[in-house]
């Protein structure tokens, strides 16, 4: 069920959802691609592994997550008894879309040995087929942990492609899906941002074009970049990831100058995700007014889901 935009003023809205959250014992979590006046709000704002582990920790009776439809799942699969509501909830991930149980379990036939080694930008029915889940922060880790030799990587071509190259002994073989926004932006837009921006160094996220992360300085997760753009000596950084990590970046360090690809400022491919950008102030505060728009999976669907995430957080300790 969607929710009405209200015309009111931000302000209004913070109140009111600060008001809501400590009547209702809600936990507002959002991810670092939401839009800023969100984030702002939110108790806590991260990466999808660090979302993956508040989501286990909380004592919350309502969890409100800011983020697309597989982050509010993995939430949920992790709490069941909880109530996860989605402000938006026709925001899906269109990587995620890319995926079907039965395509995996054609390839699984075809790759008997294989490990199903789910990317958490999945359907909650993919993971409940999967062997273990991964995000961009841990994929390389926890695939070398992993004892086969054949992984059957689901759906990021992207990642699929950086675990490859960094793990050249086992055989990766990997679904062709992709993220739209990251994987869009080509070789020549980070050459004409390296040109306007001579003295810059390059921080990429993994759903990247393979092309671009070869020339990139760092290869990370969200937060593995703002890690990396705090401790960095550069003061200038092209940042190749969805523009709402902008919002954060300036927060921690505000004296160094962020360079994303944007419409305004260059005219090659904008990295912007427009499904992330469909959480709002004023559905966020509808959701938790009304309480509608829960997340609802079969039960069976949880427990199977659970054991790959619960896998991947326990090899990633
Ligand atoms: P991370 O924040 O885990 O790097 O994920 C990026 C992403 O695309 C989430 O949809
Ligand atoms: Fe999906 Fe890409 Fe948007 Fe993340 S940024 S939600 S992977 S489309």
């Amino acid at each position: 069920m969607s929710t009405v935009a209200l015309e009111m003023p931000a302000e209004h809205y913070t109140e009111k959802i600060k008001e809501l959250k400590d009547q209702k014992n809600a936990v507002i979590l959002a991810h670092y691609y939401q839009r800023p006046e969100v984030q702002d709000l939110a108790d806590f704002v991260g990466d999808s592994l660090e979302l993956s582990r508040k989501a286990q920790e909380t004592n919350a009776d309502i969890i409100a997550f800011c983020g697309v439809r597989f982050m509010c799942e993995t939430a949920k699969i992790l709490n069941p008894t909880k109530r996860v509501l989605h402000p938006n909830p026709e925001s899906g991930c269109p990587m995620a879309d890319m995926a079907t149980v039965q395509g995996v379990l054609e390839l699984k036939q075809k790759y008997p040995e294989a490990a199903i080694v789910s990317y958490v930008n999945t359907s909650a029915e993919v993971k409940a087929i999967s062997d273990v889940c991964v995000t961009s922060a841990n994929a390389v880790k926890i695939v070398s942990k992993l004892p086969h030799k054949q992984i059957i990587f689901v759906p990021d071509m992207g990642l699929g492609n950086w675990v490859k190259k960094n793990i050249p002994d086992k055989e990766i073989i990997i679904w062709r899906g992709f993220c739209p926004p990251h994987y869009e932006f080509g070789l020549s837009d980070l050459k004409a941002l390296r040109e306007m921006h001579k003295n810059a160094v390059v921080a990429a996220h993994p759903e990247c074009n393979p092309k671009v992360l070869e020339h990139a300085d760092f290869v990370g997760s969200t937060s593995q970049i703002i890690n990396f753009a705090t401790t960095t000596d550069a003061k200038n950084i092209i940042v190749i990831t969805e523009v709402g990590l902008k919002h954060v970046l300036y927060k921690k360090n505000p004296n160094k100058n962020y360079i994303f690809p944007e419409a305004m400022n260059y005219c090659g491919s904008a990295v912007y995700c427009c499904t992330m950008k469909g959480v709002t102030l004023a559905n966020l505060y509808t959701t938790l007014k009304d309480e509608v728009n829960e997340v609802i999976l079969p039960l069976d669907i949880i427990q199977k889901a659970k054991k790959p995430i619960e896998y991947m957080l326990e090899l990633s300790k």
